[in-house]
C-alpha cells in the first residue's frame, strides 16, 4: 500500500510533500514555499528560491567525491566508438564551453538553439547553457529548414550551437546546409553560431559568424554556475499542436529539478551510480528529460546512444548495450521494441546476452500495445512498465512507481497517476464521468513542479490551448477512461496531432505545406493504423480545377514538399486525390471518420454531416491505395 499512502500524503499537503522533495536539491536560496498561485490559473512552483541546474547536475557530484564516475557513456553503433566522460571532466568541459560562451556576450536569460544529434556535446551544451542561466530550445534533426527557423523566430536566440553533421544509417544528415538555410529564412538573425565538427564532414564556416567549438574556447576562462530564480524559464522545448506553429513549451528551473529528482527513485528505482538509459533523442522530451537532466541530477550514469533499435547493426543493439554498461532502467518507445520484434519475433538475440543488471523496462510515447508489451514481458522477465507523459508535463503523469511500490501491471495501462497528477476523465460539459466511461482526460489545476507553466511568449494560447476548455484543469489533448482501480486508459488525442514512432506530430502543420502546392485546392491529413510506428500520415488531396499533371506526379510533389518544409521525420509517404472531402454542415472536416473508414473500423457517420454520399468516395479512393490494410494473422 506504499504507493496508496504516498499519493493521499501528497494530497493531503501538497505544499509539504514538495517542500520535503525540494530537500534533495543544493540551493543558493531555499525556497521559503512551494507553490505560488498568485497568477492563478498560472500558477509557479518555488519562485522565491535560488538555484542553478547545472551545478545540481555535475558540480555538486564532484563536490561530493563522484567526479571520478562515469556521468556519460556514448555508445555509437553507427560510427562504431563508445566513449565514457566522468563528472569531473564533464565539469571541466561544460565549463570551458559555459565560459566561451560568455565571452562571446552569451548571458542570464538569452536564447540559445542547440542543433545537434546523438553525441555527448548536446548534453554539454544544455548544461553550459544552464551554467549560464541561458534558455536553451533544442531542435531534433530530424527537422527540415523550415521548421528550424520558425523555431529561431519564436525564440530568437543570441547564438545557436550546432554540429557539423548527423549520422543516419547509410546517410549523412548535412546539418551546416540546413542550418544556413534556416538561417537565411528567419527573420531574425543570431550573433553567431557554434560548430562542433564532427570527423565525418567538417563543415564550411561562415566568417565572422560562426566559430568552431574548439577554437572559441581556447584560452577561455571556465564559467561558474550563476543563480538563477526558481521560475527561471530552463529551457523552451517546442512541441505540435492543432496548427502549424509549434508551442514553446517553457520549462521552469527549481520544479524541474526538483521533480526529476524525484522521479528517478520513486519511478525508475534508480539511486547515483546506477546505469539509466533512456534511448530517445535529445531533440524530444524524453531526451531533455531522462538523458540529460535526471540521470545527472539524481548522480547516475546516462548513455548517449546513436544508433537504432534494429540496422545498427542488428536487432540485438539494445541488449548489448544494456549487457555492456549495465543498465539498471532501460526506456524506449513501443515502436522501438516492435522493430526489434519484426526482426527476431522469438527474441533470439536477447539470449545472447546477460542481461542480470536490468530490474525494468519503461515504455511511452505512445500507445504501448497488449503484444509488444506481452512480447517484452516474455523475452526480458523483467518487469514491463508503461507510462504516460506529455512534452507538457516534461515528467510522467500516470506510472508503476518502481522505487515506491510495484503494483500489478494491467496490460494496456500506464497504471495510476502520479503524487502531483489528480487525473479525472470529463465529459464535454467538464463533468467527471463514472469509471469505465470514456472522455477527456484533464489535470485538476494547480498541475505539479516541472510541468509547463506558460507557452513562450504565448501566455494567451497557453490559456486558450489548456486551461480555457475546463476551467479548473489542464486539458491534456488526450482522450481515454479509468477503471474501478484507478488505472488509466489513454485511447487517442482529441485534437489534430497524431503520433508517428513515437514521434507527436501535427497533422495541421502538414496540411498547411500541402496547401501551399499549386494544385492543391483544399486537402486533409489523417492519422492511419501501422503496425510498425503506431501511427502513419495520410494525405487526401482535392486539387484545383486547371490542374493538368498527372495525380502520381502530384502526389510525389506533396511527397517531397513535406520532407523539405517539415523533415524526413513527418514519414509522409501516402497521400491519394479525392473530389471531395467530408465536411459537417459548419464546414469543418470529417477528419476522423476518415480515419476509422481507413483503418477499416465501425463508424457511425455524424448528424451533422454535410453530404454522407461523401464517404464513399473517400472509402472508393482509399481502397485504390490499399486501405484498409488487409490484417495479417
Ligand atoms: N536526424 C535526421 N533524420 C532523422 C532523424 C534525425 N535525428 N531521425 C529520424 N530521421 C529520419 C530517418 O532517417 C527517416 O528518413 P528516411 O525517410 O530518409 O528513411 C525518417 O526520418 C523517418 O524516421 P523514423 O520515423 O525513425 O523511421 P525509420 O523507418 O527510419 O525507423 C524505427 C523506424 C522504428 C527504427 C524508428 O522509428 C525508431 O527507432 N523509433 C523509435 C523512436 C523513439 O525512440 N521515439 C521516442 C521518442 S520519445
Ligand atoms: P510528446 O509530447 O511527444 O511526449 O507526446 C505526448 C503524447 O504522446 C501524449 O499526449 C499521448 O497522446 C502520447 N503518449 C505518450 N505516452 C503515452 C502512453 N504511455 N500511452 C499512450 N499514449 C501516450
Amino acid at each position: 500500500m506504499a504507493y496508496k499512502t504516498v499519493y493521499e500524503g501528497w494530497k493531503s499537503d501538497p505544499e509539504a510533500f514538495w517542500m520535503q522533495a525540494a530537500e534533495a536539491i543544493d540551493w543558493v536560496r531555499k525556497p521559503g514555499r512551494a507553490l505560488n498561485a498568485d497568477r492563478a490559473p498560472i500558477y509557479e512552483w518555488f519562485t522565491d528560491a535560488q538555484v542553478n541546474t547545472c551545478w545540481n547536475a555535475v558540480d555538486r557530484h564532484v563536490e561530493a567525491g563522484r567526479g571520478d564516475q562515469l556521468a556519460i557513456i556514448h555508445d555509437s553503433p553507427i560510427t562504431h566508438s563508445t566513449k565514457g566522460i566522468t563528472y569531473a571532466e564533464l565539469q571541466k568541459r561544460v565549463a570551458s564551453l559555459a565560459g566561451a560562451l560568455r565571452a562571446k556576450g552569451i548571458q542570464k536569460g538569452d536564447r540559445v538553439i542547440i542543433y545537434m544529434p546523438m553525441i555527448p556535446q548536446a548534453l554539454e551544451a544544455m548544461l553550459a547553457c544552464g551554467r549560464l542561466g541561458a534558455i536553451h530550445s533544442v531542435v531534433f534533426g530530424g527537422f527540415a529548414a523550415q521548421e528550424l527557423s520558425v523555431r529561431i523566430d519564436d525564440c530568437t536566440p543570441k547564438a545557436i550551437i550546432a554540429a557539423s553533421c548527423g549520422l543516419e544509417p547509410g546517410r549523412v544528415v548535412h546539418y551546416k546546409p540546413l542550418l544556413d538555410k534556416a538561417i537565411e529564412l528567419a527573420d531574425h538573425k543570431p550573433d553567431f553560431c557554434v560548430i562542433y565538427q564532427r570527423e565525418e564532414e567538417v563543415a564550411r564556416l561562415i566568417e565572422g559568424r560562426d566559430v568552431a567549438w574548439h577554437t572559441f574556447q581556447y584560452g577561455i576562462e571556465p564559467a561558474e554556475c550563476v543563480p538563477v530564480s526558481g521560475d527561471h524559464p530552463a529551457y523552451i522545448l517546442y512541441t505540435s499542436g492543432t496548427t502549424g506553429q509549434p508551442k514553446g513549451v517553457v520549462r521552469a528551473t527549481a520544479g524541474h529539478l526538483v521533480a526529476l529528482n524525484w522521479t528517478m527513485k520513486a519511478i525508475y528505482n534508480i539511486d547515483a551510480g546506477d546505469v539509466f538509459w533512456a534511448a530517445s533523442d535529445v531533440g524530444w522530451v524524453v531526451g531533455h528529460s531522462y538523458i540529460c537532466y535526471a540521470p545527472l541530477i539524481a548522480g547516475a550514469t546516462t548513455i548517449v546512444f546513436e544508433g537504432k533499435p534494429v540496422g545498427t547493426p542488428d536487432a540485438g543493439t539494445f541488449w548489448r548495450v544494456i549487457q555492456n554498461h549495465k543498465v539498471k532502467s532501460f526506456f524506449t518507445a513501443p515502436t522501438a521494441l516492435r522493430a526489434i520484434k519484426r526482426e527476431d519475433p522469438e527474441g533470439a538475440l536477447i539470449d545472447d546476452y546477460n542481461l542480470r543488471s536490468l530490474q525494468a523496462l519503461y515504455l511511452a510515447g505512445e500507445r504501448a500495445d497488449p503484444d509488444t508489451i506481452r512480447w517484452a514481458q516474455r523475452n526480458l522477465r523483467v518487469p514491463v512498465i508503461d507510462h504516460w507523459w506529455q512534452t507538457e508535463t516534461g515528467w510522467a503523469i500516470a506510472a508503476n512507481p518502481l522505487g515506491i511500490e510495484e503494483l500489478p501491471v494491467k496490460v494496456g495501462s500506464p497504471s495510476v497517476a502520479m503524487p502531483g497528477y489528480d487525473v479525472q476523465v470529463l465529459d464535454e460539459g467538464g463533468h467527471p464521468v463514472p469509471a469505465g466511461t470514456l472522455g477527456a482526460i484533464a489535470v485538476k489545476l494547480p498541475l505539479p513542479p516541472g510541468t509547463l507553466p506558460t507557452l513562450w511568449n504565448a501566455e494567451d494560447r497557453f490559456r486558450k490551448a489548456y486551461l480555457t476548455q475546463f476551467p479548473g484543469y489542464y486539458e491534456t489533448g488526450d482522450a481515454g477512461y479509468v477503471d474501478e482501480d484507478g488505472y488509466l486508459y489513454i485511447m487517442a488525442r482529441t485534437d489534430g496531432v497524431i503520433n508517428v514512432a513515437g514521434h507527436r506530430l501535427s497533422t495541421g502543420a502538414m496540411e498547411e505545406v500541402l496547401s501551399n502546392h499549386p494544385d492543391v485546392a483544399e486537402c486533409a491529413v489523417i492519422g492511419v493504423a501501422d503496425d510498425l510506428k503506431g501511427q502513419t500520415p495520410l494525405g487526401f488531396l482535392c486539387l484545383n480545377k486547371g490542374a493538368v499533371k498527372p495525380h502520381d506526379q502530384i502526389i510525389k510533389e506533396c511527397v517531397q514538399l513535406i520532407r523539405d518544409q517539415i523533415g524526413p521525420v513527418a514519414a509522409f509517404k501516402l497521400a491519394c486525390v479525392v473530389d471531395r472531402l467530408p465536411k459537417t454542415r459548419s464546414g469543418k472536416i470529417l477528419r476522423a471518420t476518415m480515419a476509422k473508414i481507413a483503418d477499416g473500423v465501425d463508424f457511425k457517420a455524424p448528424a451533422t454531416i454535410d453530404d454522407p454520399a461523401i464517404l464513399d468516395e473517400i472509402a472508393a479512393s482509399l481502397r485504390q491505395i490499399g486501405y484498409p490494410l488487409q490484417k495479417t494473422a
